[in-house]
């Protein structure tokens, strides 16, 4: 099976907007990057890929341990991510190399003690057969560590706009809940059973719910509405409807009571999966 679709979708304007975010979500985020890298645990010396690695965030703070012994290989299919990726690399004078490709298919020897990601392991057409392949590019005993979100219905920032927008919105078609999306891997004893059949071993499926900054500066109520307007399952939905001026004061009344402070944050909740090769 192909994942062309995900390739156009990943290089179409949804890539340029996540370069134009890529510091937002990178904070909205630091809670789980900070759990992923505890769990994977990079030794110096490691030589680690990064899958669907997009800006590049856990490539460059892996590829900061496993220093010059080592080396992190970002992989990703879409074009303007990883050129983001790539001037972050050349500012932090870092080595991670950042390449195109798609790792359901990207071929290496080398044998990786660590294959990580950040969301970027629900989109493949096939998973039973991306994660065949990729237990391929682990060193024997290799560790596969992975964030990939829980049920929407625990991911607030998720339903929360679609809920508030709901009455502007036509019915909402019924979608696939194992189609390549963000949501494809909510189910864990599915996760567990592609990652087994997949030859991994001692899988994991760890719970970590967070709370995920999406307002904040000098007016988080504007900025938390230009976030859920920009990225996330209702954006696409209220661009395509042309319904965005109609939206913004909906979505500020049903974010006011998440604000605390100068933030606004809305429940999330992930799956660290841990397992071996
Ligand atoms: C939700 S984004 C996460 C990006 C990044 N890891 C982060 O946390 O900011 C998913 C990423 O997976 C990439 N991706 C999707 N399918 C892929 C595939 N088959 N091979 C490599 N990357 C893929 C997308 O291009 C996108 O950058």
């Amino acid at each position: 099976m192909s994942n062309a679709e995900q390739i156009e979708y990943w290089n179409s304007k949804v890539g340029e907007i996540w370069v134009q975010m890529q510091e937002r979500m990178d904070a909205a985020l630091t809670p789980v990057t900070a759990a992923l890298l505890a769990a994977a645990d990079p030794q110096a010396g490691e030589t680690v890929l990064d899958i669907g690695c997009g800006a590049g965030e856990t490539t460059l703070a892996v590829d900061a341990v496993v220093g010059e012994g080592g080396h992190a290989i970002g992989l990703d299919i879409s074009e303007p991510l990883l050129a983001r990726a790539r001037e972050r690399a050349e500012a932090l004078q870092s080595e991670a190399e950042f390449l195109a490709a798609d790792a359901s298919q990207w071929a290496d020897e080398r044998g990786f003690d660590l294959i990580l990601s950040r969301f970027g392991v629900m989109f493949f057409a096939d998973p039973q057969a991306a994660f065949t392949h990729i237990h391929s590019l682990a060193a024997p005993g290799g560790r596969l560590v992975f964030a990939c979100w829980q049920p929407a219905t625990r991911n607030q920032w998720a339903t929360l706009p679609l809920t508030a927008l709901a009455h502007l919105l036509p019915p909402l078609p019924p979608s696939d809940p194992l189609a390549p999306g963000p949501f494809a891997f909510a189910d864990a004893a599915r996760v567990a059973t592609v990652l087994e059949n997949a030859g991994w071993h001692d899988v994991t499926c760890h719970s970590l719910p967070f709370a995920m900054l999406v307002g904040s500066g000098a007016d988080p109520i504007a900025d938390a509405v230009s976030f859920n307007l920009k990225i996330g399952p209702a954006a696409r939905i209220v661009r395509d409807a042309g319904i965005g001026d109609a939206a913004r004061p909906v979505l500020a009344e049903a974010l006011r009571p998440y604000l605390k402070g100068d933030r606004v944050e809305l429940p999330g909740a992930v799956w660290l999966v841990t397992a071996r090769a």
